[in-house]
């Protein structure tokens, strides 16, 4: 038996995804065809309902329609509704659900790298839909702070909103260092950094982009030029989240080395 997968995105055709869940699923020796679906707004509802119709098993969505879809699943789980966004779609008892597995994803990866976020100073650079989506797992593992900053600061407003943990990076709060900054904006996609503050750095600062390959890099390279010694892209995130939504599809824990 061979089960269809696909990912629903625009674009796709750099995604590392296919790969990895062909090596996932050679562990099991299932047989699955994981396609890659570059679709537009206008044409995800009916792409996604025609996939399902003609057999499909379950699929994995990404920028920018994780949250649209959500109006096309029948149900969402829990850490879908939270994080506001969905990354992975799956079928129980006939019913299409979306689930999140971004969020989990990201904190696996740091506890693989032993990156204890508890009690911890965290700035997030960003306030669009990956924020979201991790929000609500950075909040669970018990930071001391999470500061958000964005370009447009009313978005950072409503995110900051999620928990009271959580706080708009002040202008005048020039005392403040942080513990890790994780770069969740888009603009590593044209080459280019957010600004990242000589005061917002100790010694042991860690950074971490939630991009992965050249698009982290400019993030990257920045944090390195400024003195940062621990920097991660979001290669690791994506391994995890794809174990976690393969794992909703099958149920079966692939391992990652
Ligand atoms: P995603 O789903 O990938 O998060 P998004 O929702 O469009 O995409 O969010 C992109 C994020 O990158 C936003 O925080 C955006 O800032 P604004 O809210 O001000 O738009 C940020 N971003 C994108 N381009 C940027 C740039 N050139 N400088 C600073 N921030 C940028």
């Amino acid at each position: 038996m061979i089960y269809p997968l696909a990912l629903f995105g625009h674009p796709v055709k750099h995604s590392l995804s296919p790969q990895i869940h062909q090596a996932f699923a050679r562990q099991f020796d299932l047989d699955i065809q994981y396609q890659l679906i570059d679709v537009s707004s206008d044409k995800l509802h009916q792409r996604v309902h025609q996939f399902f119709a003609q057999g499909g098993h379950g699929a994995n969505i990404t920028v920018p329609h994780k949250q649209a879809v959500m109006a096309v699943a029948d149900h969402l789980t829990e850490r879908a509704q939270q994080a506001g966004a969905v990354n992975t779609l799956f079928i129980k008892n006939q019913q299409l659900w979306g689930d999140n597995t971004d969020g989990e994803g990201l904190l696996n990866d740091f506890k693989e790298k032993h990156i204890n976020l508890a009690n911890q100073r965290i700035l997030i650079i960003g306030a669009g839909g990956a924020v979201q989506g991790i929000l609500p797992n950075l909040v669970k593992s018990q930071p001391e702070s999470i500061h958000i900053n964005n370009r447009t600061r009313s978005k950072a407003d409503v995110l900051a909103q999620f928990s009271t943990l959580c706080y708009v990076l002040n202008d005048i709060d020039t005392s403040t260092t942080f513990d890790v900054i994780i770069n969740g904006t888009s603009i590593g996609h044209q080459g280019n950094s957010p600004e990242i503050k000589p005061q917002w750095l100790h010694p042991n600062t860690i950074a971490y982009d939630l991009s992965y390959g050249t698009a982290a890099e400019p993030f990257l390279n920045k944090a390195k030029s400024l003195g940062i010694q621990q920097t991660h892209d979001g290669l690791g995130m994506l391994h995890h989240q794809a174990a976690l939504s393969f794992q909703r599809w099958f149920g079966k824990k692939p391992c990652l080395d």
